[in-house]
């Protein structure tokens, strides 16, 4: 991808957003940010914790129905020797989300105790939802608080467009206005965005993309080059690859040559479905 397609990609509407979290933050006991958990580098946004200060703040690893478990596992823990509350859901089945709600009580302790000196047992704790597109914040949204928007009482600061849900549960949640976009810092976040689908595909030629991740398979998880496409890793090399799968699919051109466009959007169609089984693209070393 050239550095203009990259310019044009970044939305740039980053600063607008900032703004307004800045102002939403005031409004909330803690930040949830979700996360992929195939992608948890590309698909975080390094700028939150800035933005969120001092306020408790969880990392939820979802999608991890689709991440390694080991890896899920590794990144939990070295999210945690640094400090922040992470733990792994699945926001579709609701898997993780039961200890979601035991955690956010943990890192709102104080608060907890704050209400309870003042007599306000029962005051719902507000947390608010944040994270890049795609990751899942309106599943987790859904799955915990359903229909159920909150009616908004006129709280002091509360910008228009604001989202407030009650879980029932003395957690509200606050869905994040406006987008927070990843930081396409390098080549490589763009990419695994790319091949999760958390960005469109028309920014990227779908055959390179398919390369890059049959690159990354190789090194990653190479077993799985063999079992399902009967290709050694070691010995062929990635557009081979394709050419591998364009020919057990019998896709060709009208010339006879293989389509390696329609086996690179197959190939990347099947990870995103999960067919390819369960893969972590980012490991912690
Ligand atoms: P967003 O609000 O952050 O933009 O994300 P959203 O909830 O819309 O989720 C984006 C996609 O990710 C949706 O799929 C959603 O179903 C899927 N998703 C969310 N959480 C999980 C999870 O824990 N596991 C899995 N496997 N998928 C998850 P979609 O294809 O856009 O829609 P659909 O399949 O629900 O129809």
């Amino acid at each position: 991808m050239s550095e203009a397609q990259y310019i044009q990609w970044f939305p740039g509407h980053m600063t607008k957003t900032r703004r307004q979290m800045e102002q939403d933050i005031d409004l909330v006991d803690a930040v949830a940010e979700i996360v992929d958990a195939r992608i948890p580098v590309s698909s975080r946004n390094p700028d939150l914790p800035a933005l969120v200060g001092k306020k408790p703040y969880l990392v939820l690893l979802n999608k991890c129905d689709m991440a390694d478990p080991a890896a899920t596992a590794e990144w939990i823990e070295a999210l945690s020797a640094v400090g922040f509350t992470a733990l792994p859901v699945d926001c579709k089945s609701g898997k993780g989300l039961d200890q979601f709600f035991k955690s956010v009580q943990t890192v709102c302790a104080d608060r907890l105790e704050s209400y309870r000196a003042k007599g306000m047992v029962g005051k719902p704790l507000r947390v608010m939802v944040a994270g890049i597109p795609n990751v899942g914040k309106s599943t987790l949204i859904n799955r915990l608080a359903g229909k159920n928007k909150a009616v908004v009482e006129n709280r002091p600061g509360v910008t228009r467009g604001n989202q407030w849900f009650s879980t029932g549960r003395q957690l509200e949640l606050l869905d994040t206005p406006g987008v927070l976009w990843p930081k396409f810092a390098d080549r490589t976040i763009g990419e695994h965005l790319a091949f999760t689908g958390a960005v469109a595909d028309h920014v990227l030629d779908k055959e390179t993309l398919a390369v890059r991740f049959l690159e990354l398979l190789a090194q990653r998880y190479p077993a799985v080059l063999t079992e399902k496409y009967g290709i050694d890793a070691s010995a062929t090399e990635p557009y081979e690859m394709l050419c591998v799968l364009a020919q057990r699919r019998g896709m060709r051109c009208r010339g006879g040559e293989f389509d390696t466009e329609r086996a690179a959007a197959a190939l990347l169609e099947e990870y995103r479905n999960g067919k390819l089984g369960r893969m972590t693209l980012e490991r912690v070393k």
